[in-house]
């Protein structure tokens, strides 16, 4: 697509926000697309929600909405748009979709999985739940639409001790993140039986180098997403969920921050924190960074690619997400 002038002077004002992140050279390949599909989400009455792993050019450029799991889950309940594209990974599309059966919801890549939804079906649920009769099961909303299914309430980072306290019960099945759950019995009394799924991105990480970023950087601190082992946890100055992670840095606007998550958070993170130096080791979640402004422009024309679920598992799945939502953060 050719950056003419007319596109070069209609998106500087995004290209003003984050050229220190974007070269300009890199911004004529992503304007065209900017201002395509900025142009086009009005004319359709379309919404674009973007997860805060979406790079700067999608995050900064196009999105309507920026933010983590759950804050995308409540918003696709409240939008009035009659189509949401998901800037996110394909549970998100589907939560969306449950939370708001009656609009289009479009994923730009249908491959942008999660190492986490993966690892557990719903028949592994209905086996835990015949090994443990009448405890609850709580589901990270990484999950398929068939966990859900199954879930008693679903929970995301920012929750996850709420919902499972909320319960009122002396245990409870939390799946699938093993990691997540350890974080979970760490702040709780309840007991938890889990699940030994992982995040491909977060398992990563390990102390011995958050140790060494700390001992060449005095003073630096160190958030880290509860996706994290527990020894990169302990190594921690605060754990949160991604939006958790980003009010920490506007908050406390320290003066050196490593965010141990997905690459792209810091250099979103970075744009509206100028005063803050951040120490960039980080891993890229390979379904997340399938989602790229073509593909975006692609999917919002043509209106491919949409997340289509049957009345039954919509019904089923719903009532779990719901619950997670009325619960809240
Ligand atoms: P958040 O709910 O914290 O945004 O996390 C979602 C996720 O996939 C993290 O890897
Ligand atoms: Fe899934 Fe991890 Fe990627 Fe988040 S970062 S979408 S949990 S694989």
């Amino acid at each position: 697509m050719e950056f003419t002038p007319e596109i070069k002077k209609a998106t500087q004002p995004i290209y003003q926000k984050i050229s220190k992140t974007i070269p300009e050279i890199e911004w004529s390949t992503h304007a065209p697309y900017i201002y395509e599909i900025n142009k086009l989400k009005k004319e359709k009455n379309a919404v674009i929600l973007a997860h805060n792993y979406q790079t700067p050019e999608i995050y900064h450029g196009i999105s309507d909405f920026s933010a983590d799991s759950l804050a995308l889950a409540v918003e696709a309940a409240k939008t009035k748009a009659d189509i949401i594209v998901m800037c996110g990974v394909h549970f998100m599309a589907e939560t969306a979709k449950l939370m708001s059966p009656n609009k289009k919801v479009l994923l730009p890549d249908m491959r942008a999985g999660c190492s986490l939804s993966s690892s557990i079906t719903g028949e592994d649920v209905r086996k835990l739940k015949k090994q443990n009769p009448g405890v609850p099961v709580v589901s990270y909303v990484n999950t398929s639409a068939d966990v859900k299914a199954e879930t008693d309430v679903c929970c995301t980072s920012a929750n996850a001790v709420k919902i499972v306290n909320s319960l009122g019960v002396k245990k409870v099945i939390f799946l699938p993140d093993d990691y997540l759950a350890k974080y979970v019995a760490s702040q709780t009394d309840v007991e938890i039986i889990s699940w030994k799924g992982t995040c491909e991105v977060h398992e990563k990480f390990n102390d011995t180098e958050i140790n060494e970023i700390r001992k060449n950087n005095p003073g630096i601190k160190v958030i880290a997403h509860p996706e994290c082992p527990p020894d990169v946890i302990n190594a921690s100055d605060f754990t949160g969920s991604t939006s958790g992670m980003i009010k920490y840095v506007k908050d406390n606007q320290p003066e050196k921050v490593m965010m141990v998550t997905e690459c792209s958070m810091s250099d979103n993170v970075q744009v509206d924190n100028p005063n803050v130096k951040f120490i960039r080791p980080c891993n890229l979640c390979p379904h997340m960074k399938r989602i790229t402004l073509p593909k975006i422009l692609d999917c919002l024309k043509n209106e491919t690619n949409e997340i289509i679920m049957s009345d039954e598992t919509i019904e089923k799945a719903r009532k779990s997400v719901e619950r997670m939502a009325e619960i809240g953060r």
